[in-house]
């Protein structure tokens, strides 16, 4: 942050201050919850003089059971004005409009108690320094989200596949769910890969099946979702390999009879990861030399859409996608020193995230609008978590991802696009979870 001033935004400057100190004097771990509370109250504070007054008053909220605090809760009018998600009045409530608010009962798990996340998640255990980032509980503005509930999510997926179709976010996410999901089941050794495989490094695909409820949540990686693959014979030699626009992911046969589907993509669709590798853009039997990533990236998720209405059985299946995760580096990327380790709270207003965010997430709102005619719009539910993530600077893996032994990383090779666990994911499944428990109660 002090190499870069101008990339921050200037109400993170009195927080980082408290930081250091606090680093510091080392008082960080031993009593963080009384300090984290203390540090927020003061951060609160100070956001009268430099923010708007009533960005704060809907950006923190206490409980009341915090004596002395209770002159904090500016607006406790919103909350009894908020409907249950889940009751019938809550049927028509965006939940992915909100606020972070501070939550001492969270978080909802604890990664050293989760065997089923790979150490780069980790970032706790690989010596993150602060927790502030694993207190932050998603609050809808006009309703009330139930509470986690793993046991009636795991009775509800009886019988049952719930699989996650996507890139190494996508990944995250389902880490998180297996986590979320493990914490109530006391004997871990009924939770297996039925495969056998470990959950470290693996390519392909993971089913792990919680055996007491004979449901798997899987997790399958195919960063494009369409299939790439060798070149058509006498292709020139640059080209490696192609992407075959008009085909879905080989393992699509593998994931179609889920109930529940997943889907995300987008943090492989740039110029790095296809055409500077020799991966170019195929449709048909033709190799289009010159097609733009952001054209290939359109046409990828118009042939997702259409083999959801054409292959699915939406009485069976029930299908999400998750909207782009945004990435945070500041100051640069991930080749060129950007980082974002100093990041210790959401941003509280409006989020400053780099456009190629926005680019990925309107390329796939332009293609959902165009193809959502009456049978379709009903079949996909969006996961639009873009926007709420934006504000989570503070989630990243940045140096705590190379596990324990080796953590931190040197500071110019940061990780801005994951999230550590327990984390931001999380708060993705509780709005799973909320959707999946409507979806089943229309059922009955
Ligand atoms: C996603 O959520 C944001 C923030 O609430 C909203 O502005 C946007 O219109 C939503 N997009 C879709 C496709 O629902
Ligand atoms: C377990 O679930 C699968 C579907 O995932 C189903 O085909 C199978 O019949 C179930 N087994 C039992 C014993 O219910
Ligand atoms: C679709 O799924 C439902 C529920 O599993 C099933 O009853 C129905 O027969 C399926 N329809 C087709 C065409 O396979
Ligand atoms: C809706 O989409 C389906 C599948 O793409 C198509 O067959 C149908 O004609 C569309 N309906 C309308 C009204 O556009």
């Amino acid at each position: 942050m002090s190499k870069s001033p101008s990339h921050h935004d200037l109400e993170t400057v009195p927080y980082m201050d408290f930081f250091k100190k606090f680093k510091r004097l080392r008082l960080f771990e031993p009593s963080l919850g009384i300090f984290g509370f203390f540090l927020v109250t003061v951060c609160v504070i100070c956001c009268f003089f430099y923010l708007d007054y009533r960005a704060v008053a809907k950006g923190f909220r206490f409980s009341t059971q915090s004596e002395g605090l209770v002159w904090l809760k500016f607006d406790g009018s919103d909350e009894d004005r908020r409907v249950e998600f889940l009751s019938e009045k809550g049927d028509g409530c965006d939940v992915f409009q909100g606020d972070w608010v501070w939550d001492e009962t969270y978080p909802l798990y604890q990664s050293r108690d989760c065997r089923f996340m790979d150490d780069g998640f980790r970032c706790s255990e690989n010596g993150r320094p602060d927790l502030f980032y694993t207190k932050w509980r998603w609050q809808p503005k006009d309703c009330n989200l139930p509470r986690f509930d793993a046991k009636m999510m795991l009775e509800k997926l009886r019988n049952r596949r719930l699989v996650f179709v996507g890139d190494s976010i996508g990944r995250n996410q389902w880490e998180s769910l297996l986590c979320m999901l493990s914490s109530v089941i006391s004997n871990k050794d009924s939770i297996y890969e039925v495969n056998g495989s470990p959950i470290t490094k693996h390519k392909g695909f993971l089913v792990f099946k919680f055996e007491e409820f004979n449901c798997t949540v899987e997790y399958y990686r195919a960063p494009f979702l369409v299939l790439q693959s060798r070149p058509p014979a006498g292709a020139p030699q640059k080209i490696r390999t192609t992407l075959k626009l008009d085909q879905m992911d080989w393992s699509s046969s593998k994931w179609r009879d889920a109930d529940m589907l997943v889907f995300n993509t987008g943090h492989w669709w740039n110029y790095e990861k296809t055409i500077r590798g020799g991966c170019y853009f195929q449709e048909g039997a033709v190799v289009k030399m010159d097609m733009e990533v952001d054209t290939a990236y359109r046409k990828s998720l118009v042939t997702v859409i259409d083999w959801i209405n054409r292959e699915l059985n939406m009485t069976k299946t029930q299908v999400f996608f998750r909207t782009y995760a945004p990435v945070h580096f500041r100051g640069g990327d991930w080749k060129t020193g950007g980082s974002c380790h100093l990041e210790t709270l959401p941003e509280l207003g409006s989020s400053l995230v780099p456009f190629h965010t926005w680019a990925r997430y309107n390329i796939f709102v332009d293609v959902l609008s165009a193809h959502s005619n009456a049978s379709e719009s009903m079949a996909l539910n969006v996961l639009n978590i873009t926007s709420m993530t934006s504000r989570r600077k503070d989630g990243h893996s940045s140096l705590y991802y190379l596990g324990p032994k080796s953590s931190p990383a040197p500071l110019h090779r940061q990780d801005c696009s994951h999230w550590c666990l327990p984390g931001v994911p999380d708060a993705w499944n509780e709005l799973l979870h909320a959707l999946f428990l409507k979806h089943e109660a229309a059922r009955t």
